[in-house]
């Protein structure tokens, strides 16, 4: 079996939603310290609701596979359900990754958990 699945391929090659919201409302920075990955995520939030998001990821391929399905799956959602993704969410919607590279996933958890923290610190509101 391919180490990779066809999706993680397609997400590594041709990520979604990358790059920089001049006007992001939510911003988080993570790194895992052990591979010195790091991802950024950006966030519009506009009434609850997630209008755009980007990322920018420093790091390996399983990483950037997942900061971009991570982007895809929260797109157009409600705060609350982002706040709820799992790293494990993000793995099987990529159709899993090895058991060694799922740390990558959490980056992405971690990142949109922290650009969320970041919204609450900057409205009040919280999420
Ligand atoms: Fe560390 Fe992938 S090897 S994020």
């Amino acid at each position: 079996m391919a180490l990779y699945s066809d999706k993680v391929m397609d997400h590594f090659r041709n990520p979604r939603n990358v790059g920089v919201i001049e006007d992001a409302n939510g911003i988080g920075e993570v790194g895992n310290a052990k591979c010195g990955d790091i991802m950024k995520m950006y966030l519009k939030i506009e009434n609850d609701i997630i209008t755009d998001v980007k990322f920018e990821t420093f790091g390996c391929a399983s990483a950037i596979a997942s900061s971009s399905m991570a982007t895809e799956l929260i797109k157009g959602k409600p705060v609350s359900e982002a706040r709820e993704l799992t790293n494990k969410a993000v793995a099987e919607a990529l159709d899993g990754l090895p058991d060694y590279k799922m740390h990558c996933s959490v980056l992405a958890e971690e990142a949109i958990s922290a650009a969320l923290d970041d919204y609450s610190s900057r409205t009040g509101k919280t999420v």
